[in-house]
C-alpha cells in the first residue's frame, strides 16, 4: 500500500504541540487519550490500525515527558519493514524530520526535542530484551504471531514507576478464534474493532479486493473485510517445520517470484539438499517498484545464472529484469497441479520467514456459502505461497523427483 500522510502534529507558536485531528481517522480518534493497559486494535485488513498505533505513539513520545516505547515483533528483523517503516513515513510526511534522529542500524528512532525514543526488539532477540529497561509503553504489531508466553515476558518488562501511563498496543487480524489475544481477558483492556470501512484513506482498488473474498471463501470475508473472529477451515498445507540452523551447503539454490505493489512482493530462496526444500524468505514487502526490485537483487548477491521462476503474467516486469542480466523464467502457473505437487515434497521454513509461516497456516481452499468446495486457493495472503510454488513446481514438474546439481 501506498503511503501518503499529512501533517498530524503540529509545532504551536508559544511552546508544545496540537494534534490535528482531520488527519487521523475519525473512528480513533477518541482512542487518543485512551489509557488502558492493554489496547487492542483488531478487525479487517486495511481499517487504519497500523497507522493509528503508529500515530498515537509519535503524538505520546513529542507530547509527553520520559518515554522510551518499545517496538515488537515476533521476529526482529521484520520491524524494519512494518512499525519501523511506517513510523519514518509518518514522521517524514507529517513535517517532523527535523525533530528526529533515525537510527537506521538500530532500528532507534529519537526525538531531538525531548530525548524521548522509539526502540525495537524482536522476540527472537532474546539477549537485547534482557538489556533493555525503563520501557513507558510498547507496541505489538502483528500481535497474533506472539504465543501467551511471550506476551506475558514483555508484559513484565512495563512495570515500575513512569510519569505517563503505561499501555501496550495490540495490532492484528483476528484469524484464529482460538487464539489467546481472544480467548484470555485481562484487566484493564480495551478492545477495539474496525473494518475497511472505518478508514476513510482506504482506495478503492483494496476495497473490491477484500469485497470480492466474499465470492471466494465465507470465512476469509468475515475476518479479512468484517473483521470478526475466525477459523479457517480447508487449510491446504499442513504447516511447514520451522528449523533454526539449515544445512551448510546446497545441492542447488533456485528462486520464486510473484509481482506485487499494492500486494506484498514475494522473493522466496528454495535451498535443496537431499531432496528437502529448505526455504528463506528473502523479499516480503508492499509499495516495491520494479526498479527497487532489481536493486534489491543485486543486493541480494543473486547470482546472474540462478533460476528465477516468475509470475508470467507479467511479461513487461520479466523482461526488465532479464534485462538487469538475471535469469528469468516464466513460471508454471497450473495452480492445481502445483498445489498438489508441493504436498508431495517435503518442505522446511525458518523463524524468519515470517511472510511465509503466516501465510502457510491460512492459504485455504475457497468454499462459497453454500459449503460448495473448490480445488482453487483464496486469492488473498498468498504471495509467499506462490513464489514458493512457481519455483519448485516449474522446476521439478517434469522430472520424477528433485534434480540434483552441484553447484560450482
Ligand atoms: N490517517 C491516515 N492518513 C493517511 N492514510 C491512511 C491513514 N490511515 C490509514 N491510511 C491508509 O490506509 C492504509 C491501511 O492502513 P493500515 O495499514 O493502518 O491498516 P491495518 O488495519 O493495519 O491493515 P492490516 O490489517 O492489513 O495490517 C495505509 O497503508 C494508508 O495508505
Ligand atoms: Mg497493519
Amino acid at each position: 500500500m501506498d503511503y501518503s500522510f499529512s501533517m498530524f502534529l503540529e509545532e504551536r507558536k508559544n511552546s508544545g504541540y496540537k494534534v490535528i485531528k482531520r488527519s487521523i481517522n475519525p473512528v480513533y480518534r477518541k482512542l487518543l487519550s485512551n489509557k488502558k493497559r492493554y489496547l487492542h486494535l483488531f478487525g479487517g485488513a486495511g481499517s487504519g490500525k497500523s497507522v493509528f498505533a503508529a500515530q498515537k505513539m509519535i503524538i505520546r513520545l513529542m507530547t509527553e515527558e520520559k518515554h522510551r516505547i518499545l517496538l515488537i515483533r515476533k521476529v526482529a528483523r521484520t520491524i524494519r519493514h512494518s512499525q519501523f517503516s511506517l513510523l519514518k513515513a509518518l514522521i517524514f510526511m507529517g513535517e517532523l524530520g527535523e525533530k528526529f534522529k533515525i537510527n537506521e542500524a538500530d532500528l532507534r528512532i529519537t526525538s531531538l526535542i525531548n530525548g524521548n525514543e522509539f526502540i525495537s526488539a524482536g522476540l527472537d532477540d532474546r539477549e537485547k530484551l534482557k538489556s533493555i529497561f525503563g520501557i513507558t509503553s510498547i507496541w505489538v504489531e502483528e500481535a497474533t504471531e506472539l504465543e501467551y508466553k511471550d506476551f506475558s515476558q514483555l508484559d513484565l518488562r512495563l512495570r515500575g514507576r513512569s510519569k505517563n501511563y503505561k499501555q501496550i498496543v495490540l495490532t492484528y487480524n483476528p484469524v484464529n478464534a482460538h487464539h489467546w489475544l481472544n480467548t484470555k481477558h485481562f484487566k484493564d483492556e480495551f478492545k477495539f474493532r474496525t473494518t475497511f470501512k472505518d478508514n476513510k484513506y482506504i482506495d478503492e482498488q483494496y476495497i473490491s479486493v477484500l469485497k470480492n473474498l466474499k465470492e471466494q471463501d465465507e470465512e476469509y470475508y468475515n475476518i479479512y473485510a468484517l473483521g470478526e473472529w475466525g477459523v479457517l477451515k480447508n487449510v491446504i498445507y499442513r504447516p511447514f517445520a520451522v528449523v533454526n540452523i539449515f544445512p551448510a551447503e546446497y545441492d542447488e539454490v533456485i528462486y520464486g517470484l510473484d509481482f506485487g505493489y499494492n500486494n506484498q512482493t514475494a522473493l522466496m530462496e528454495v535451498n535443496i539438499k537431499d531432496k528437502i526444500f529448505y526455504l528463506n524468505e528473502l523479499i516480503y514487502e508492499c509499495g516495491l517498484t520494479n526498479s527497487d526490485l532489481i536493486s534489491r537483487l543485486k543486493d541480494l548477491n543473486i547470482k546472474r545464472g540462478s533460476y528465477i521462476y516468475c509470475d508470467s503474467a507479467e511479461a513487461n516486469r520479466i523482461e526488465e529484469l532479464k534485462r538487469a542480466g538475471f535469469n528469468v523464467l516464466q513460471a508454471d502457473k497450473s495452480v492445481k497441479d502445483g498445489i498438489d505437487y508441493l504436498k508431495t515434497c517435503k518442505i522446511i521454513s525458518n523463524p524468519d520467514n515470517t511472510g511465509i509461516n503466516k501465510e502457510v497456516l491460512s492459504y485455504c481452499y475457497k468454499q462459497d456459502k453454500d459449503g460448495k468446495l473448490f480445488d482453487e486457493p483464496v486469492k488473498f495472503n498468498d504471495h509467499a505461497m506462490d513464489a514458493i510454488r512457481y519455483a519448485i513446481y516449474t522446476h521439478f514438474k517434469k522430472r520424477k523427483e528433485p534434480k540434483i546439481r552441484i553447484l560450482q
